[in-house]
């Protein structure tokens, strides 16, 4: 199949369950579950849920697992973006082209959104259709990736040096956390839902590290070279306020140069590794680099 056609065949099954998990999991019956559809359902590139299933799908796994899987993983990164937008946090007003969260419904409404959809992520994995051994494993990793030593520590590192410049390395441990942590959780989830070994998840957490990074940096540049009605978020928004970014320490070309060499490591990585069932990564990792929103 190609790239385009086995892309959007894993984005309409995640747009699918996705639907499927907030009638199960949000009932609309309350104001904060509807808050958090508006955020959840309201579009977004689902990269992660796409990595869930692209993964489970190159390891031979079980794909109704990853589409489970892939939802929670979407959950946690919703809930993340619902509360980065919060006055308290990035002060941003517009998210996927419409109000944020919090324009659309109250800040509190807002804040018990982020909580109920990172809630709802944890009891989506523990009753996804599956063993409990791969459904336990699945929540070890998202916890893991979702948590204090994981997003949340990136985030407040995002904050903190808002006010103290970070070195490069602190700027690269910052999107390691804030940003490659979940998008390897992702990749990581496709592995559980396959049963994959040891050797085989570190080779796939090299991938998405180097992607995630590429992920990010290709963000900063977006936040001064795009227009918010390409991106659906504000533009300017690191600028205003006052982040260290890839940009401000290397320069648009700069940033893209080293965003091109960790590109480069992780597709050696992939194609050395999984050789010709390796190209949908590939394809992906080039369009992460190339991407204009
Ligand atoms: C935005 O993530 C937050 C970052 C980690 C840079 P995405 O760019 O994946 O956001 P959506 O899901 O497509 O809206
Ligand atoms: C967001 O980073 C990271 C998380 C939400 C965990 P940014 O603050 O750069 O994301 P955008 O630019 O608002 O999407
Ligand atoms: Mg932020
Ligand atoms: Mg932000
Ligand atoms: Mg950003």
């Amino acid at each position: 199949m190609e790239y385009q056609q086995c892309y959007d065949n894993y984005l309409s099954q995640a747009e699918d369950t996705l639907q499927i998990l907030c009638e199960k999991f949000l009932p609309e019956s309350s104001e904060v579950c509807r808050a958090a559809r508006y955020s959840l359902l309201s579009g977004g590139k689902r990269i992660r849920a796409v990595l869930v299933m692209a993964v489970c799908d190159l390891l031979g796994g079980n794909m109704e697992t990853a589409k489970w899987f892939a939802g929670a993983v979407e959950m946690v990164h919703c809930y993340s973006l619902i509360h980065d937008d919060l006055p308290c946090m990035d002060n941003d007003d517009f998210r996927r082209g419409k109000p944020s969260c919090h324009k659309a419904f109250s800040e509190s409404t807002a804040l018990l959104a982020g909580d109920a959809l990172l809630t709802a992520a944890f009891q989506v994995l523990a009753n996804a259709p599956d063993s409990s051994e791969k459904t336990a494993n699945a929540v070890k990793e998202l916890s893991a990736a979702a948590g204090g030593n994981g997003m949340i520590l990136g985030q407040e590192l995002d904050l903190y040096h808002e006010t103290v410049s970070p070195s490069a390395g602190q700027l690269m441990q910052i999107h390691r956390k804030k940003t490659g942590a979940l998008i390897n959780a992702a990749v990581q989830l496709g592995g559980v839902a396959a049963g994959c070994d040891g050797k085989t998840a570190d080779l796939l957490r090299q991938y998405a590290y180097d992607i995630g990074l590429v992920f990010q940096i290709v963000d900063d540049v977006l936040d001064v070279t795009s227009t918010t009605d390409q991106l659906g978020k504000p533009v300017g928004s690191d600028e205003q306020n006052n982040k260290t970014t890839f940009v401000t320490l290397y320069g648009v070309h700069g940033a893209m140069a080293h965003a091109n060499k960790i590109n480069e490591n992780a597709c050696r990585i992939v194609t050395e590794n999984f050789r010709e069932k390796s190209e949908f990564l590939e394809i992906f990792a080039m369009k992460l680099l190339d991407r204009k929103y």
